[in-house]
């Protein structure tokens, strides 16, 4: 499996910003992406809604619920777990956020993946 570096922890709280950054098929196609922090653990997805195909946060990183226990999509309210991406609610109608493989090595993550590339980060 091979590791593309994303970025740094540094700044990622449950609650706050998530980090963003775009991956790349085999086909060429680029999609957005990002990585929150959620019970001590850091959790990445692809940024596309499962009711609509747009992205969820309402500002750059923005993806939590006031308490910080849900990531929320700005356009209908669909609620998906920070920890899995299932839908918790909303209109997601059961269909989750796609989770991206993801490690970290001291304060730097990465993506494993042997089918996408990170081909921009806001950080690190
Ligand atoms: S596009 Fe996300 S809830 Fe409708």
């Amino acid at each position: 499996m091979q590791t593309k570096l994303i970025g740094s922890t540094d700044g990622l709280e449950q609650g706050g910003k998530g980090l963003r950054f775009d991956v790349k098929n085999a086909s060429g196609d680029v999609m957005p992406a990002f990585v929150i922090r959620y019970d001590s653990q850091y959790f990445a997805y692809l940024n596309k809604c499962g009711h609509i195909a747009v992205q969820l946060d309402y500002m750059p990183g923005e993806f939590f619920s006031d308490d910080g226990e849900s990531l929320i999509c700005a356009t209908h309210g669909a609620e998906y777990a920070p920890d899995t991406g299932a839908c918790n609610g909303g209109p997601c109608y059961g269909i989750g956020l796609e989770p991206l493989k993801i490690s970290q090595q001291g304060e730097q993550l990465f993506l494993d993946s042997d089918s996408l590339d990170v081909v921009k980060t806001e950080a690190g």
